[in-house]
């Protein structure tokens, strides 16, 4: 069994407290774990979490990137932080438990205040996504959601538009997979079109999935108790000079 989570927003513990409850409490052994974006590839939490404090995923973890990451240093922490997790980049197939994983992270543009450069999905990814013929893809991995399928806006964030990336359709079309998995919205949701199941997971501290084996995926709620973010880190925050805030005041 697969687990399935996204949008820790550098609070990477909550993966191991969801893997430990589908462990522990529902009985499921998991062999994995795959992240949809927005972990928080931030130098000074990465250094805290496995430097400083020595802590380290209880199963192997497969992340793509979201759109609160630092792009100007996506690669070199990717690269720096291997051991303990491995990034998938946009636009390549992974095979992990039998499954082919296209992933392709990033988001829509929203506006340059919430949008940085590195986070918009490009034409050029979408074509890199597009050269694998469909036989090569069982499964899409996105952190924004395809549009078209009626993933609601958020309150406060629907003057921006629809949801979803642009050429989403396209992808949809060409793989037309069994499943779709995304995050970014911070919202449960899932729909079928005939061909694929799309679901949509809340961030990390309120459940997460478990993919089975047989192309199904069941959504397991679980909220953890979550410290409030101080007001001096949300300050910070703000400015940019650390990560965006903690989830609970994040609607994407
Ligand atoms: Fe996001």
């Amino acid at each position: 069994m697969i687990l399935v989570t996204c949008d820790t927003h550098c609070y990477y513990d909550t993966i191991n407290q969801q893997l430990a409850y589908a462990e522990n409490e529902l009985g499921h052994a998991i062999s994995c774990i795959i992240h949809l974006g927005d972990f928080g590839l931030y130098k000074s939490h990465l250094h805290d979490f496995f430097i400083k404090k020595g802590q380290r995923f209880m199963r192997p973890l497969y992340c793509i990137d979201g759109n609160h990451e630092d792009f100007n240093a996506l690669e070199k922490l990717t690269k720096k932080y291997q051991a303990f997790f491995t990034y998938l980049p946009r636009g390549t197939v992974h095979r992990i438990e039998g499954y082919r994983f296209l992933a392709l992270g990033g988001a829509a543009y929203m506006d340059s205040m919430l949008t940085e450069q590195g986070a918009i999905i490009t034409d050029h990814q979408i074509n890199a996504c597009l050269a694998f013929a469909r036989a090569e893809v069982d499964i899409i991995l996105t952190h924004d959601c395809p549009t078209g399928i009626g993933v609601p806006s958020t309150p406060g964030l629907d003057h921006f538009g629809a949801t979803g990336f642009p050429r989403s359709q396209e992808l949809a079309a060409h793989f037309q997979p069994k499943l779709w998995l995304f995050g970014h919205h911070h919202k449960w949701f899932s729909c079928s079109d005939g061909h694929t199941a799309y679901y949509g997971l809340e961030g990390a501290w309120k459940g997460f999935g478990l993919l089975d084996d047989d192309f199904r995926l069941t959504i397991i709620k679980h909220r953890l108790e979550w410290e409030k973010t101080p007001f001096i880190e949300k300050l910070l925050a703000k400015l940019k000079i650390i990560r965006p805030d903690g989830p609970r005041e994040l609607s994407d």
